[in-house]
């Protein structure tokens, strides 16, 4: 082994003692601040798996934006108070766009499921004909949201849904009647009922009080 090479010098540190063609390797490990990086990372895994993704906590980020999402609805019931589900109220929300709009969103988000992307009716009945099987008159439409229907073939939503957002997607789902769609709904289709009363245009004073009470 010649001496003139590259310092260190060999015998100055140690090597790994192995040797592969010839080449051998200073047994140079890694600081100790690395390795309790190292660790701190592995302790660090479980606690942050645990605090973020267990179930049923409010902290993943879906958690968060469910909450937030439910912030902002509060917020803007804010605006409204609290709805009855009666047939002046729904009547009126269903002539105020921005209003349907969360009605709406209410509907995409738990009954295409069964009632079909645009309401036409899959395993849940059409919502957007003259036929219906539980609803006589309009103010029945949040009964059977809030109460369900058939043994909960139709699920009640009275603990799942605000107040309010069973009265806005009660308005926006008879906002939808006149649509006709074609169904792929097999079951029983109900009998045909009256249409809806007029619905106010926007602004107009009805005789009920749908505000804050
Ligand atoms: C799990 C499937 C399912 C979901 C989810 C569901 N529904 Fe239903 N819905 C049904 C079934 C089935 C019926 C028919 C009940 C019957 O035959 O009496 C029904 C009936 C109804 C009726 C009465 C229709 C009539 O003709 O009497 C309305 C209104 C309604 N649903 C609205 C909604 C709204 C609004 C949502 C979302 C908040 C929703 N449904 C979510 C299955 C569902």
């Amino acid at each position: 082994m010649s001496e003139q090479s590259n310092p260190p010098a060999e015998g100055d540190e140690p090597t790994t003692l192995h040797s592969y063609d010839g080449i051998q390797e200073y047994d140079n490990p890694t600081p100790r601040w690395w390795d309790l990086i190292f660790v701190a990372t592995i302790v660090f895994a479980p606690v942050y798996v645990i605090y973020f993704h267990a179930p049923n906590q409010g902290r993943t980020l879906a958690g968060q934006y469910e909450a937030d999402l439910a912030e902002n609805m509060r917020l803007q019931f804010g605006e409204i108070g609290d709805l009855t589900p009666d047939e002046p109220t729904i009547l009126k929300y269903m002539g105020e766009e921005q209003w349907l709009k969360v009605g709406e969103s209410t509907f995409k988000a738990n009954c295409v499921s069964c009632h079909g992307r645009d309401a036409e009716g899959v395993s849940g009945p059409n919502l957007t004909d003259d036929y219906y099987i539980n609803v006589k008159q309009i103010a029945d439409i949040a009964k059977v949201v809030s109460g369900g229907a058939k043994n909960g073939a139709m699920p009640a939503w009275a603990n799942r849904l605000h107040p309010n957002e069973i009265v806005l997607v009660s308005a926006y789902v008879a906002s939808l009647r006149g649509e006709n769609l074609p169904s792929k709904y097999a079951g029983d289709k109900g009998k045909e009922i009256a249409p809806w009363p007029s619905v106010p245009s926007q602004g107009e004073q009805t005789d009920g009080s749908p505000a804050a009470q």
